[in-house]
């Protein structure tokens, strides 16, 4: 990695993690599954977890480039186990690369069963926001100016 890039992710991270650096990443969001979040089988239907994580990477892509953005692509997504009604949902994102006007995040999904401290790591992916002006269109995530 240049040491330009080195510079952009520091500052990217410093942005987006009160100041704290953590390598396992930032707690963005904690929320219950819901009985409402089901798939017809009566676990936690992936389209919820998935919005989830969206709204994970988004919450940091958007302190990071402070403005708005957009997911441009979803990598590596997988579902490693399930998760049931009632378990604590906690998603961490990662700041891993800042480009121009993209960035590359990557959420972990961990599931806490209601009455245990045995929480589990159930989906994980990397997603690539890109920062757009008030037209929708690219704009660099730091100022150039
Ligand atoms: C986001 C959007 C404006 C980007 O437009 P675009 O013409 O592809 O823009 P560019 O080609 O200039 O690419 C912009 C950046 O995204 C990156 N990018 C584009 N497509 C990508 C992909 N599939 N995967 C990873 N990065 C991608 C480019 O590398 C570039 O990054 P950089 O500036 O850091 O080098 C356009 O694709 C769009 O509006 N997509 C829909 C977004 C949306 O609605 N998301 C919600 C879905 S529900």
């Amino acid at each position: 990695m240049s040491e330009a890039s080195k510079d952009t992710l520091a500052l990217g991270k410093q942005r987006s993690s009160h100041g704290r650096q953590q390598d396992e990443g930032v707690l963005v969001i904690r929320s219950i599954a819901m009985p409402a979040d089901t798939n017809p089988s009566g676990d936690i239907f992936g389209g919820w977890l998935m919005s989830q994580m969206d709204l994970a990477a988004g919450n940091m892509a958007g302190r990071v480039s402070q403005g708005r953005g957009a997911t441009v692509s979803v990598e590596a997504m997988q579902f490693l186990r399930p998760v049931k009604v009632g378990d604590e949902v906690t998603l961490y994102a990662t700041l891993l690369k800042v480009g121009r006007t993209s960035m590359r995040i990557h959420v972990d999904a961990w599931a806490r069963p209601r009455y245990s401290e045995k929480a589990q790591k159930v989906t994980d992916a990397d997603f690539v926001f890109v920062a757009l002006d008030e037209n929708g269109a690219p704009r660099p995530v730091f100022d150039e100016t």
